[in-house]
Order: structure tokens, then C-alpha cells, then sequence
């Protein structure tokens, strides 16, 4: 097969790209989506499409959603940060070309890329990603195969327990990781941090104009890199739920590699660190055990569109 279309969707954007077999993008489209009108998503979908289809012969499309997928790859079941409920998103876009397409999960596209062409390259056999963004996103490849389940919902890592009881999830649980290792949460703590003891946050809030609430994801990274000990605080709670949450993956499949991804792996060793030492601390068997590194992933905003892509080469 030549030439594929792979489009990641997420709570912000829809990104497209025109991919070749080797992994490489040779054009890229983005639009902004409303995470709260399907409608409207789905216009901006395929705004990306006509201008990507328009300049390139594209044999297959696939796509990354933000949400559960059925087993068919062709349906959005639910999705805890956008407004799609048994959303048919493979015939939606089906109906406007004439190319097969298949939707997948957009954490699992994301990992594949890295699989077949980033951080996990190296690995022939077994990797597990998690991705933080909106959301906390997760991939299992077993095999060389994506784990896609009984039901296609596998490797769902961001709605594991991490605290019982505690903050209500999107998805409707209770204490899922997602509440309090993704980017939201990130922010989230800082806030509460900074308005408990402004002093100690005073980098952070002079980026953010003196109010906690007009933090964002990138503030707290900048801060956290210029020594703010608030921010490294923040990074360092969310390193310590998805580090303990990837030891109990470990002791479960004992892939060959951990990755961790999306947008807030931007912060590198920021992350990486705390996750890192969580992970060893919660492994009481370390040292006598053989256990996967961790590392960042390698391809960056494009790693769902290179993943989708060549997911659809795949039927
Ligand atoms: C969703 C996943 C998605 C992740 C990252 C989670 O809330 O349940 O399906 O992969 O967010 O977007
Ligand atoms: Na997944
Ligand atoms: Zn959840």
C-alpha cells in the first residue's frame, strides 16, 4: 500500500497527516474542535480530510479517538472528555470517501507509532504506553499486537483505581488515575498549591499574572524548569500515581518497555524522574528482578498521526 491518512482527535484539535510506509509525514492539516458539539467535530474532521485528500492520493484512513472503541473499529462508544456517545465515526467519514477507513483508540495509535518507529523501535515483542494530555490515555502491544480486548476497550490504563473512593472520573468511577495524573490535574494541583502558600509559588504566579487560576499546563512546566518548587511539586504528585500505576503493569504483563507520552511528556526529565522513582519504590523486587525501563516518547505531536496511519495499512 502507498500513501495513508491518519488523523488523531483529541479535546482540542483533529490533526491529519498524509504518511508514507516508512512512518514518515509528507503533509500535515489541524483544525480546532469543540470538545462539547459533536456536529461540528465531525465538519471539522472532515475540513481535514478534503484538505489533505485534495493534494494526495491516500489509499486507507485511519483515525484516533479520543474514547472507547468497539471491537470493530468503527464506532465511539463513549468518551469521558468529548461529547461522543455511540458516535458511528467510521461511517460518518466512510460516507465522504472512497477509501476504507478504521478508527481506533487515539492512546493506542500513539503507541503504535512509537512502537513501529519511536521510542519502543527497538523492542520486538512488548510495550506499554500511557499518554498524558486532557485525559491519561493507555496502549498494551503483546506480541507485536495491540491488546485490543473482548470488547476493544482494552488497555483503558488511565480509568485504573488509584484512589479508592476519591475524585469522580469522566468515565463515572470513582478515583480513576486519570483524576490525578493527567494534565488537568497537573494544573489543578498547582493552583491548590499556589493558593495554600503564594510565597512558595511566586515563579509560577508571575507567569500566571498573580492568580492561581490563570495557570495553565505550560506555566507549570516553564515554572518547574526555571526551579519553581510549587511546580515541581505538581510534577512530582502526578509522577508518583503513574509511576505506581506502571509497577503494577510491570508485575502483571512484564512488557520490554514503558513509555510514557502526550503532551505533557514536553516537561522531560521533569516527569520522567518522579515517575521513575515511584516505579523503583513501589517495586519491592527490585534488584532481584529484571523489570522494563521507562522512557519518554520520540515523536512528539505527530506520533497519532503516524500511528493511525499505519494502523490502516493493517486490516
Ligand atoms: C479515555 C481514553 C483516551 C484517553 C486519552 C481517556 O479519558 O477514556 O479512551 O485514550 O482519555 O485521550
Ligand atoms: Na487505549
Ligand atoms: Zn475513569
Amino acid at each position: 500500500m502507498g500513501l495513508t491518512m491518519g488523523l488523531d482527535i483529541g479535546g482540542t484539535k483533529v490533526l491529519g497527516g498524509v504518511v508514507d510506509p516508512g512512518g514518515e509525514v509528507l503533509a500535515l492539516a489541524r483544525r480546532d474542535t469543540p470538545a462539547d458539539d459533536a456536529g461540528k467535530m465531525l465538519r471539522q474532521i472532515m475540513d481535514v480530510v478534503g484538505e489533505l485528500a485534495d493534494a494526495h492520493e491516500v489509499e486507507a484512513i485511519g483515525v484516533g479517538a479520543a474514547g472507547w472503541i468497539d471491537a470493530k473499529r468503527s464506532t465511539v462508544l463513549f468518551s469521558p472528555n468529548l461529547a461522543w456517545r455511540n458516535e458511528p465515526l467510521r461511517d460518518e467519514i466512510a460516507r465522504y470517501v472512497q477509501v476504507p477507513v478504521v478508527v481506533e483508540n487515539d492512546a493506542n495509535v500513539a503507541a503504535w507509532a512509537e512502537f513501529q518507529f519511536g521510542a519502543a523501535a527497538d523492542a520486538t515483542d512488548s510495550m506499554i504506553m500511557i499518554t498524558i494530555g486532557t485525559g491519561v490515555g493507555g496502549a498494551i502491544v503483546l506480541g507485536g499486537e495491540l491488546v485490543r480486548g473482548a470488547h476493544g476497550i482494552a488497555g483503558e490504563l488511565g480509568h485504573m483505581l488509584a484512589v479508592p473512593d476519591g475524585s469522580r472520573c469522566g468515565c463515572g468511577r470513582l478515583g480513576c488515575i486519570e483524576q490525578y495524573a493527567s494534565g488537568n490535574a497537573l494544573v489543578r494541583r498547582a493552583q491548590e498549591l499556589a493558593t495554600g502558600d503564594p510565597a512558595r509559588a511566586a515563579q509560577l504566579l508571575e507567569l500566571a499574572g498573580g492568580s492561581a487560576e490563570a495557570i495553565t499546563g505550560l506555566m507549570v512546566t516553564q515554572a518547574a524548569k526555571a526551579g519553581d518548587p510549587v511546580a515541581r511539586e505538581a510534577f512530582a504528585a502526578i509522577g508518583y500515581w503513574l509511576g505506581n500505576g506502571l509497577a503494577d503493569l510491570v508485575q502483571i504483563l512484564d512488557p520490554q518497555v514503558l513509555v510514557l507520552g502526550g503532551g505533557v511528556i514536553d516537561a522531560g526529565d521533569l516527569l520522567l524522574h518522579p515517575t521513575q522513582e515511584a516505579y523503583v519504590n513501589a517495586l519491592a523486587q527490585r534488584g532481584r528482578l529484571p523489570t522494563a525501563e521507562i522512557r519518554g516518547a520520540l515523536l512528539g505531536n505527530t506520533a497519532g498521526v503516524v500511528g493511525a496511519a499505519d494502523l490502516a495499512r493493517r486490516p
